[in-house]
C-alpha cells in the first residue's frame, strides 16, 4: 500500500524498566519486543516502516528482520506527541495515512491493525484511535466521550479525575491520522503540566475544538493492547505469548507434558511426535526433529537435533548438531560446535567441546572431549580426558574408527590414534598409536606380601 506510513514509537526512556537497554529491545521468547510489533505491521505491506528511536539506542535493522526500515531520531524523549512530530519533515509532503504504533505493545495483531485502518478510511475522520475495555485500566489513558458518544479526549491516568479513572475504556496506543493535515494540529499540543511531556492523545481534544471528528475502533481482545512499561508487565506478556506459542506447537503435533513449566523461544522449531517433558528450556535457533524426547531439566540453545534423538535429564546443549537416533545424557554437557553422529551415545558427566563424534560411538561416563575428531564405533572408557590445552594453545586429538579407549586414559594432544587401536586402561598417551596396536602405559604392579599386617603390628 503506497499511501500507508506506519510509524513505530520506540524512543522513550523506558524509565519504569530501570534498565540500561532500550525498553523495546528487551526480549520476549528470545526476540526483541519490537520485532513482534514490526511483524504485525509488515503484514500490512507498507513500502517501508518508520521507527522513532533515540540517538543513543543501539537498534540495528539486522536484528529486526530484513524489512525496509527507516529510523527517525528523537534526540530528547519529550513525549509521544513530540515523537510523532519528528516525522514531520520527512512526511509532510506525502498524502495518505500515518499509522502511529506504540513500540511497547507486542501482542498487537495484524488483524486489528487492518481493522483500525479500514475503519479510519471508511469514517473519513482525520484521526482514528484504537480503544479497548480493560478490567484493570491502571496506567492507561482513559477515553472521554461526549453525550453523542463521540471521543472528546483521552486523559492520562496521572491527569485524570477520580471519576475519569473509573472509566475502563482506554486509549490503546495505536492511531491513524491523515497526512499532511494532522501535522499542524500535532504542533498545537502543549506540554502537560504534570510530566512536562507532549502527549500525543492530547491532539483529540484539540481536534474536537477545531470541529474535527475523532473516530475509534475497538481492539478484538483486551489482551492484545497490553503495553509493557515495567519488568512485571514484561513477564506477564511473555507468559501470554508463551501460552499461545506452546499451544501452536501442540496443535502441530508436539507433546508438551506440562506447558506451564516449559520454556520455548518463539524462534524454535519442533517437529511432530516429539515429547517435551516438564522443566525444559529450548532457545534461539534450535530445531528439533520428529519423534525426539527431551527429558526434564534440559536446556538446548541454538542447536539442531535430527529425528529420534533422546536427550535425558539435566543435559545442557549449546550450538551443536545431533544426528538421528543419538542419545545424550543424563547430566551431559555439549558446548558449542559439537557434531554428534547418528546412534552415538554421550552419557552422564561427559563434557564435549568443538568435537566430532562418529556414528555409533559410545562415550559413556565421566569424560572430557575437547577439539577431538572421533570416528565410528569408538568406545571411550569412563574418565577419559583429551588434554587439549598446554597452557598456551589448543591442540587436536584424532581417534579413528573402532578404537577402544580403556578407562581413565589421558590423551595428550596433538596426536592420532589409528583405526582399531586399543588403549589399556589408565594410560597416558603421548604419541600416535598405529592401527590395530595396543598402547599401554602404566607402572608394573608390585604386590608386597603381608605388608598391611606387618605395618599394623609395627604401629602397636
Ligand atoms: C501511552 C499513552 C496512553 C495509552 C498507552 C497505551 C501517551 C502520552 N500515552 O502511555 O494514552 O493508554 O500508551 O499503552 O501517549 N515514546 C517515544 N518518545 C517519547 C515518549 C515515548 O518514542 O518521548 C515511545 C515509547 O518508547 C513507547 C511509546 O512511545 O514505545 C509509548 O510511550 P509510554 O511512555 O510507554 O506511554 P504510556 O505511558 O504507556
Ligand atoms: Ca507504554
Amino acid at each position: 500500500m503506497d499511501d500507508l506510513y506506519p510509524l513505530i514509537l520506540a524512543a522513550g526512556k523506558g524509565v519504569r524498566m530501570r534498565s540500561d537497554i532500550p525498553k523495546v529491545l528487551h526480549p520476549l521468547l528470545g526476540k526483541p519486543m519490537l520485532c513482534y510489533v514490526i511483524e504485525a505491521v509488515k503484514a500490512l505491506r507498507p513500502s517501508r516502516i518508520y521507527i522513532v528511536v533515540n540517538g543513543q539506542s543501539s537498534l540495528r535493522s539486522e536484528e529486526l528482520g530484513n524489512y525496509p526500515l527507516e529510523f527517525i531520531i528523537q534526540t530528547e524523549p519529550l513525549g509521544t506527541g513530540h515523537a510523532v512530530l519528528q516525522a514531520r519533515p520527512l512526511l509532510q509532503d506525502r498524502e495518505g495515512v500515518l499509522m502511529v504504533i506504540n513500540g511497547d505493545s507486542p501482542l498487537i495483531t495484524t488483524r486489528t491493525l487492518r481493522g483500525l485502518l479500514r475503519s479510519h478510511r471508511q469514517s473519513g475522520a482525520i484521526a482514528t484511535t484504537l480503544t479497548a475495555v480493560l478490567d484493570d485500566p491502571t496506567g492507561y489513558g482513559r477515553i472521554i466521550r461526549g453525550s453523542d458518544n463521540k471521543i472528546e479526549a483521552s486523559v492520562e491516568e496521572k491527569e485524570a479525575t477520580p471519576s475519569q479513572r473509573k472509566n475502563k475504556e482506554v486509549n490503546a496506543g495505536f492511531y491513524c491520522f491523515n497526512i499532511p493535515h494532522i501535522f499542524p494540529y500535532l504542533a498545537k499540543i502543549e506540554k502537560s503540566p504534570h510530566q512536562k511531556e507532549y502527549y500525543l492523545p492530547s491532539v483529540f481534544s484539540i481536534l474536537r475544538k477545531e470541529g474535527e471528528e475523532v473516530n475509534s475502533f475497538p481492539a478484538s481482545s483486551p489482551q492484545e493492547v497490553l503495553g509493557i512499561n515495567n519488568r512485571y508487565q514484561l513477564a506477564q506478556v511473555e507468559r501470554l505469548m508463551r501460552e499461545e506459542f506452546l499451544k501452536s506447537l501442540m496443535m502441530k503435533g508436539v507433546t508438551i507434558i506440562d506447558p506451564s513449566s516449559t520454556y520455548i523461544d518463539s524462534t524454535v522449531k519442533v517437529r511432530k511426535d516429539t515429547i517435551i517433558h516438564p522443566q525444559v528450556v529450548l532457545q534461539g535457533a534450535t530445531r528439533i526433529g520428529s519423534r525426539c524426547q527431551v527429558h526434564s531439566f534440559c536446556r538446548v540453545s541454538d542447536s539442531w537435533l535430527d529425528g529420534d534423538v533422546v536427550i535425558l535429564s539435566n543435559t545442557v546443549i549449546e550450538s551443536s548438531t545431533i544426528k538421528r537416533g543419538a542419545r545424550i545424557g543424563p547430566f551431559a554437557r555439549l558446548r558449542p560446535e559439537c557434531l554428534i553422529g547418528p546412534e552415538a551415545k554421550i552419557g552422564n558427566f561427559v563434557e564435549v567441546k568443538k568435537s566430532v563424534v562418529g556414528r555409533g560411538t559410545k562415550v559413556g561416563h565421566l569424560t572430557y572431549l575437547g577439539d577431538a575428531i572421533i570416528g565410528k564405533k569408538v568406545n571411550i572408557g569412563a574418565g577419559t580426558i583429551t588434554c587439549n590445552y598446554d597452557g598456551k594453545k589448543k591442540w587436536q586429538t584424532i581417534i579413528e574408527d573402532e578404537v577402544f579407549i580403556g578407562s581413565n586414559t589421558e590423551i595428550i594432544a596433538p596426536l592420532t590414534i589409528r583405526k582399531g587401536a586399543y588403549i589399556g586402561a589408565g594410560a597416558t598417551v603421548t604419541k600416535d598409536v598405529p592401527p590395530h596396536s595396543l598402547a599401554i602405559s602404566r607402572d608394573k604392579q608390585v604386590n608386597i606380601k603381608n605388608w598391611v599386617l606387618r605395618n599394623r603390628r609395627g604401629k602397636k
